[in-house]
């Protein structure tokens, strides 16, 4: 087994090294990636694949497994389309991905962001104010949506859904008339309107709407934590899984967790796709927030 640092770059540049089972031991608790990651735009390239398939067969591999979001199973697919055995495993904050209800570090993302929403409810209530809380995940607005169901904040702003400020206000006064002591509002990064757009329409129209907003934006710390057991099943789970896959011969695919149970997607399929939210879950928000 050999670990190959920082993603495609590494792979392309030969940064690789032995990995023994005494290297991988003692880190399950960790977050981020020992290996290290990196954005790799060479790998778009035809020249960057070559060099990459280059450097897998001057060590002798015989075949990859790809951990990462979609960019990293775009890219697998790429290679793998090239003639490279590759078995893809889901792993993205965003859980954007086809193939996979849930991916390696949403969950831990996750608890990240209701410990902070937890917290600013506090200082909300106390101070009776409104607070907007940015989340990561892309154009996605998986991680918004549910940490707002679990949060019970009072609204969510999303990627691609119709939404006016000067009802998001209205519905906050609604929140105080009813008696409730804050308002919490979760913003996806990827939404039109992001949290810093929505601060400073309430600045500039507070005439008008009554009151500011305060804006956390969560940002990378989301992706810090020390992964959590659902992570660190999963990460195994699905480590074994790829394993297991590569023994048969079979590749091209990436493993994921689907309605409980480790599904094989073939990457083709997975490649440049997104997975849209579930919009049974966007009316759950909807109704509980009222
Ligand atoms: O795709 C994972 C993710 O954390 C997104 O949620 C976020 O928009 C992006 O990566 C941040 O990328 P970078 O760390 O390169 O700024």
């Amino acid at each position: 087994m050999v670990g190959v640092r920082n993603g495609f770059a590494g792979l392309i540049m030969d940064e690789m090294a032995v990995l023994g089972q005494r290297d991988v031991g003692g880190i399950i608790q960790q977050g981020g990636t020992f290996l290290g990651s990196s954005r790799c735009p060479e790998l778009r390239t035809e020249e960057g694949r070559r060099q990459a398939i280059d450097s897998l067969s001057r060590q002798s591999i015989d075949a990859l497994v790809v951990i990462g979001g979609n960019g990293s199973q775009t890219g697998a697919n790429a290679l793998s389309e090239m003639g490279v055995p590759i078995v893809g495993i889901g792993s993205t904050i965003d859980n954007d991905l086809v193939g996979a209800d849930m991916t390696i570090g949403v969950d831990t993302a996750l608890n990240i962001a209701l410990e902070a929403i937890d917290r600013l409810k506090v200082t909300a209530s106390s101070h009776h104010r409104a607070f907007l809380v940015e989340v990561m995940g892309r154009e996605c607005g998986y991680l918004a949506l549910v940490a707002a169901i679990t949060g019970g904040a009072e609204a969510v702003v999303l990627p691609g859904t119709p939404f006016d400020p000067d009802e998001l206000a209205q519905s906050l006064h609604d929140c105080y008339d009813l008696g409730k002591r804050h308002a919490l509002v979760v913003v996806a990064e990827g939404a039109e309107w992001n949290g810093r757009r929505l601060v400073s329409h309430f600045k500039q129209h507070h005439a008008r709407l009554g009151f500011d907003l305060r804006l956390t934006t969560l940002g990378h710390v989301q992706r810090g934590g020390s992964p959590d057991s659902f992570d660190r099943l999963l990460g195994s789970r699905l480590g074994a899984a790829a394993i297991e896959r590569l023994a048969v011969g079979e590749d091209g695919v990436l493993l994921g967790l689907v309605e409980g149970r480790i599904a094989v997607t073939a990457l083709s399929d997975v490649a440049g796709k997104f997975r849209p939210l579930d919009p049974s879950l966007i009316e759950l928000a909807e109704v509980l927030a009222r």
